[in-house]
This record gives C-alpha cells, sequence and structure tokens, in this order.
C-alpha cells in the first residue's frame, strides 16, 4: 500500500511531490511526509494524519529544493505517527528513504544494526533501510543502494535521496509497485500513473529487481546486477480530468455514474463490426479450451464478488465446473494447479499482492494465465499470459463500483467467447445475450436517474448498527458484494446471507427493525425468496426488497421496494448492484464520513 513520489529537475520539488501524492491517497492515508535536499541538507517534513496536514505546513514555510522524495501511508509496521510517518533517516539525516512494501527480515537487520550501535526512532520495517545504506554509503549512492539490497527480504518499493548528492536520486522496485516518468530535463518516480499525468504522461513501467538512477538529467534503470536495461518509454493517454472529480461530491459518486460508460467501453474494445466478441489477443481458442481440465477464478473482495458471477456464467454457458476461490486462501491451500489449468485473475489494479502470489505460484506449476484487469501495465498484466482490460477508466475511491461492474461484463464476454468456441451454446443464444448485455448500460442508468427513491431509505438505515443482505443463487453473490459497500464506507456492521441458510441459525440476529436488503432477481428463485423475506418480515425486520419492476409481489412482503429495469436472470445483478452502491453512499455521506477514504482501508493492497 502507501504511494511514493519523487521528483529531480529544475522546479521546486515539495510542491510537485505534493501534488502528485494528493493524486496516491487512495494508496493510504494515515500519515504523509517528505524529504527534499535544500542544496546543503534534507529537509524532512512529516506528520500523522492526511496529506492536507503536509500541504499546511509547506504552505506556511515551503521547502525549496529540486531533489526530493514523499510518501503518504498505510500502515503495516508501527502505529500512525509523526515519528513512524516516511521518509525515515540515518543518524545524521544525511540518507532518506520512502517505502512502499514489507522488509520481512527487518526484526533480524534491526538487532543486528542495533547491536552495531545504531538508535532506531520508529517501529517501523522501513528505518532498517536508511540505516543499512547509511553503513554501506562510502560517497556513491548508487553503490550503497546495491548493498543494502542485497540484504532485504521482501516486497519494495524505495524512494532514496541524498544531503551529499544534490543531483541524485535512486528508486527500487521489487514486488511493490513503481513507474519511473521522462520530462525535459526533469524525472519522477511514482507509485501509480495518475500522480504524474499533470507533469508527464511518458512513463516507464518498471521490472521487478530494478533500478532507477537519476543523475542531473538522465535516467538510469539497471537489473539486479547492475547491467544497464534498455526500458521503452510508454506515452499515457489518459484523460487528465478522468482522474478527477468533476464536480462530483466524491470519486465514489463519480465512478457509480460512470458505469454506463465504463460498460460500454468495456463492450466496444472488444466486440467489431459484426457484434462479435474479438479475443484475438488471447489465447482461447477450441484447440486450447479442450487441452484445459480445470479453470480456476482467484481474486480478493469486491473483484472475488465479481468473479463469482464469472463462474456461475462460465459454467452455465461453457458446462464445465468452474471453481472462485479468495487469492490469500487459494495459495496456502491444495489448489491442484497445473499445466491444464486455466487461471483467470480478476484485479481492478492489477497489484494486488495475494492475487500476484497466485499469479507467479500458478504460472510456475504451467497454468496459464488470463488477467481481467482494469490498470494497463500493472504487475499482474504484464506477468500474465494474456490480459483482458476492463477499461473502467482510472478507479479513484477506495470502495470499488465501476471496476465490480465491468469486471463482471468483461467475465461474461470471456464466457461466451468459450462456450461458443466449444460449440455449447449457438449463434442465437450468442448474439442475444451481447444484445442484451448492450442494453445494461441504459438500464443503470435508469437506476441512477431514480437515485431520490433510495434516499429515504438511508435516511431509515443511517442510523443502525446492523444490517443483513440476503439473495440466493446469484443474488447471494450480490448481496455480499452489497454488505462490502455499506460496511467498508460507512462502518454499520453488514453481512450477506444465502436466505436458505436463515433457519439454520442466522434468523436469530433479526429483531425489531433490523434492516434486511433482500436481493431477488432470479425469477427460478422468486418464489421462495419471497418466502424468506416474509420469514423477516414476520420477527419484525425493517425489509428493503431489490427486484425487477414486474415483481409487484415483494411489495406485500417489504417495508421498501427498489425496482430495477426486467432484465435476463444471469445480468440483472450488473443493474442490481447499482442501488446499494448508491444506498451505501449515501448512508456514509449522512453520518459525515470521508466516503472515498474510508478507516483502515487503502485503494491497493500491496502486502499480504
Ligand atoms: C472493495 C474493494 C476491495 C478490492 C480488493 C481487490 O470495495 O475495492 O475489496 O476489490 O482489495 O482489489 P483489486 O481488484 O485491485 O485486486
Amino acid at each position: 500500500m502507501c504511494g511514493i513520489v519523487g521528483y529531480l529537475g529544475s522546479k521546486n520539488a515539495a510542491g510537485i511531490i505534493v501534488d502528485g501524492l494528493a493524486k496516491l491517497e487512495y494508496r493510504g492515508y494515515d500519515s504523509a511526509g517528505i524529504a527534499v535536499n535544500t542544496g546543503t541538507e534534507l529537509e524532512i517534513r512529516k506528520f500523522k494524519g492526511r496529506l492536507a496536514v503536509l500541504a499546511d505546513d509547506l504552505e506556511k514555510n515551503n521547502i525549496i529544493g529540486n531533489v526530493g522524495i514523499g510518501h503518504t501511508r498505510w500502515a503495516t509496521h508501527g502505529e500512525p505517527s509523526d515519528v513512524n510517518s516516511h521518509p525515515h533517516f540515518n543518524k545524521d539525516k544525511t540518507l532518506a528513504v520512502v517505502h512502499n512494501g514489507i522488509i520481512e527480515n527487518y526484526l533480524e537487520l534491526r538487532e543486528q544494526l542495533e547491536s552495531e550501535g545504531i538508535e532506531f526512532k520508529s517501529k517501523t520495517d522501513t528505518e532498517v533501510v536508511a540505516h543499512l545504506l547509511d553503513k554501506y554509503y562510502e560517497g556513491n549512492l548508487l553503490d550503497a543502494v546495491y548493498k543494502t539490497i542485497g540484504d532485504l527480504k521482501g516486497a519494495y518499493a524505495l524512494g532514496i535521496v541524498s544531503a551529499e548528492h544534490n543531483d541524485e536520486l535512486i528508486a527500487v522496485r521489487k514486488d511493490s509497485p513503481l513507474i519511473a516518468g521522462v520530462g525535459e530535463g526533469e524525472a519522477f518516480i511514482a507509485s501509480d500513473i495518475p500522480a504524474l499525468l499533470k507533469y508527464t504522461r511518458d512513463v516507464i513501467y518498471l521490472d521487478n529487481d530494478e533500478v532507477v538512477h537519476i543523475k542531473g538529467g538522465n535516467l538510469k534503470v539497471y537489473d539486479s546486477q547492475r547491467n544497464p536495461v534498455d526500458k521503452k518509454i510508454n506515452h499515457v493517454d489518459w484523460d487528465v480530468e478522468a482522474a478527477e472529480k468533476g464536480g462530483y461530491s466524491c470519486f465514489m459518486e463519480k465512478e457509480i455514474f460512470e458505469q454506463p460508460e465504463g460498460i460500454k467501453s468495456t463492450l466496444e474494445r472488444r466486440l467489431n463490426e459484426e457484434g462479435r466478441i474479438v479475443l484475438d489477443d488471447i489465447n482461447l481458442d477450441k484447440e486450447y479450451l479442450e487441452s484445459v481440465n480445470k479453470i480456476y477464478i482467484v481474486a480478493c473482495g469486491t473483484a472475488y464478488n465479481a468473479g463469482v458471477l464469472g463462474k456461475t456464467a462460465m459454467q452455465r454457458m461453457m458446462g464445465i465446473p468452474v471453481t472462485v476461490d479468495i487469492a490469500s486462501e487459494f495459495r496456502y491451500n491444495e489448489n491442484f494447479v497445473d499445466d491444464k489449468s486455466l487461471v483467470i485473475l480478476v484485479s481492478q489494479s492489477g497489484e494486488t499482492a495475494d492475487t500476484l502470489a497466485v499469479l507467479r505460484d500458478s504460472k510456475e506449476k504451467g497454468a496459464r494465465i488470463l488477467a481481467v484487469t482494469n490498470v494497463v501495465g500493472s504487475s499482474i498484466a504484464r506477468e500474465a499470459d494474456d490480459v483482458f482490460y476492463t477499461w473502467a477508466g482510472p478507479e479513484i475511491a477506495v470502495a470499488s463500483t465501476k471496476a465490480y461492474t465491468t469486471q463482471i461484463v468483461s467475465l461474461y464476454m470471456i464466457a461466451l467467447n468459450c462456450a461458443l468456441e466449444m460449440g455449447n451454446i449457438d449463434d442465437k443464444y450468442y448474439f442475444d445475450m451481447i444484445e442484451k448485455m448492450k442494453e445494461i448500460p441504459a438500464k443503470i442508468q435508469e437506476v441512477i436517474n431514480n437515485k431520490d427513491s433510495i434516499e429515504h431509505i438511508a435516511d431509515d438505515i443511517v442510523k443502525k448498527e446492523h444490517a443483513f443482505f440476503l439473495g440466493r443463487g446469484i443474488d447471494y453473490s450480490l448481496a455480499m458484494e452489497g454488505s462490502l459497500k455499506l460496511k467498508e464506507i460507512s462502518y454499520i456492521h453488514a453481512e450477506a446471507f444465502a436466505a436458505g441458510e436463515l433457519k439454520h441459525g442466522t434468523i436469530a440476529l433479526i429483531e425489531e427493525g433490523t434492516p434486511v436488503i433482500s436481493i431477488a432477481t432470479q425469477q427460478s428463485m422468486f418464489d421462495k425468496m419471497v418466502s424468506n423475506m416474509e420469514e423477516v418480515r414476520a420477527r419484525g425486520a425493517y425489509v428493503v426488497a431489490i427486484s425487477q419492476s414486474h415483481n409487484k409481489e415483494v411489495e406485500k412482503v417489504s417495508n421498501k421496494v427498489i425496482y430495477i429495469p426486467d432484465s435476463e436472470d444471469l445480468l440483472s445483478p450488473i443493474i442490481a448492484v447499482v442501488p446499494m452502491q448508491l444506498l451505501a453512499l449515501m448512508v456514509s455521506t449522512k453520518r459525515g464520513l470521508d466516503v472515498d477514504k474510508p478507516r483502515n482501508l487503502a485503494k491497493s493492497v500491496t502486502v499480504e
């Protein structure tokens, strides 16, 4: 987690670094800090709290200098505090480092350094890096960096500056995201592209174990053996506006509203003039599919919830078993992946540590890896055999919305394509489904246009401590996503239950006024779902039904109803999730919380 920005050029570094960090706050925001070489020394400022605390301090008293590093933190070792904030430095404050990741052997290194007389100030794993740099520094910063990383185990993206070198900035990437940016006589490092867009669109995607050496106006990249590496400069054509709020109250609201466009773009990027799905760049032809003995979908959090729907679509369309797993469980369980497995990894950021670990482990076992991801050039995208980009545009809010709906559409497109290749569906089913998927953006727009009807439900829920989400079949996976959205941004304890399991224990939790969001979009399960709603209502629950507009029966068993436009059973969840996203957004706003930056969370989970 954590965000890193570094700058070296002719402009004042502090402003550029803070600007960049503001675009990375989604990665962590419990503290922020900066180190700038003023020409005579390193000036380091760091504070617990949001980036605004640091920005205010700099506004009152800026640091003047042309080279520096900055950090926005999501604590792993040591509580959020001024002293645990980055940058960390050596005893004389002549070397400073910012770090994203975890140094796994830091305890061992710390003991060793302490036995050599070093006094540690913080509780972080990162501080060992600053002291190791000091230990190895003999006038050449790059030499010291190589010796230091030789001692480190774990995941790290590092940015390093020194007081003695006013024209030098070094960065290292190992298992944590890092890119470099190139401008006119200036260079940058950052954890992610949005941090640099205001200043440059020319970026270098770094690979593992690479070291970036910026000296004067020159940027060089070296591998682990210190051989120069010839890196491609990629031009990023993202819309800067797309990474800004654009008049919405928060990024989450903007991203919910962007779903119709996002889904259109997911579809359009892969449909040809005849309306067929084009996966030319992805090896999923008949011969390959016949050689596959098992399909695994693996992901975390919301991406996992999308994966559950992907599994259902694949099983229904392709007629073969597919498993879906949480990455952090999958990697430590007996998973039977082998060279005949197709492993589909779903990840918005393409950087999630557990998902990336599954990628590497499965690749080693000979499996083919297909990534469904949003971030071009992310680690998962680069290391996978094939990539299906979701093209949702940048997702900044911690709570995932447009990534989820576009991931489902992507997985459905993959399912349709494979099912057709395998001869399990005919052209009619294939084209019908594509036509129905094309109708989803307009249907989501309808839900968004009716958002005021959700407002009074949010009023009823805002003061509650618990809420439950019920569903059957794919509505259960949707209930999981609805409850995740509500809990992560409103801090109301929310849980999803398979409606059929209610009577096996859970129903004991229902009391007078308990909100129960009941999703009934599956025609085949509709009557059973209505019975479950009746059961909880009879026990005093405040029932909110989400169902298609023709299912008027739900009105008899619920306190409030949110209708969604009619749609195919498989496609309904993509529409039905939107009112739940809006409900979570409204409840969080009414509770006065920071919707985009919920406590304890970070957008990109790059540690296990
Ligand atoms: C919840 C949320 C998380 C992510 C999860 C995986 O709203 O955003 O649960 O879905 O951390 O992240 P990615 O998709 O980047 O691998």
